[in-house]
């Protein structure tokens, strides 16, 4: 079954509820008629729609009866050549969340460090 390669710009056609491709291992799954049944609810499938959802799917750690729904929803492989393309869009998502969250750990950082630095001076002189 299923020997047709799906190329990123394919992947990344079916974004909408009813038309919902996600792209896990390796493989490119059509998702739309399950989404509805999904326990972990249609959100957080639908973040992950035309894109590589491998990560969000692994971090949850679904059961072998979850993996062994992903057969039935097979579209095909995805093309290798485009595999460093699609974990880059996503490795610069979270490169970008990281610089946010830094961001956001400096200005504690900075109150903070001005804080010590006015005791140490009380302390000293
Ligand atoms: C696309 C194929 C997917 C299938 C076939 C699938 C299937 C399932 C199944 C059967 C469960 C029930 C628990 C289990 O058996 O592990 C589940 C739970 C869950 N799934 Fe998925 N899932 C898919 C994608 C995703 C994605 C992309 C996410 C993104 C984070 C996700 C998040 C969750 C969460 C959070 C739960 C836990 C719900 C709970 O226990 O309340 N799933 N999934």
């Amino acid at each position: 079954m299923a020997s047709k390669t799906v190329n990123l710009t394919e992947l990344r056609e079916h974004t909408s509820k009813d038309d919902i491709w996600v792209l896990i291992n390796g493989k490119v799954y059509d998702v739309s008629k399950f989404i509805d049944e999904h326990p972990g609810g249609d959100e957080v499938i639908l973040s992950e729609a035309g894109k590589d959802g491998t990560e969000a799917f692994e971090d949850v750690g679904h059961s072998d009866e979850a993996r062994a729904l992903l057969p039935g929803m097979l579209v095909g492989e995805f093309e290798p050549s485009d595999v460093t393309k699609a974990y880059q869009s996503t490795a610069t998502a979270a490169a970008m969340e990281n610089a946010v969250q830094q961001t956001s750990n400096v200005m504690y950082f900075v109150p903070l460090a001005a804080l010590v630095a006015y005791f140490a001076w009380r302390f000293y002189y």
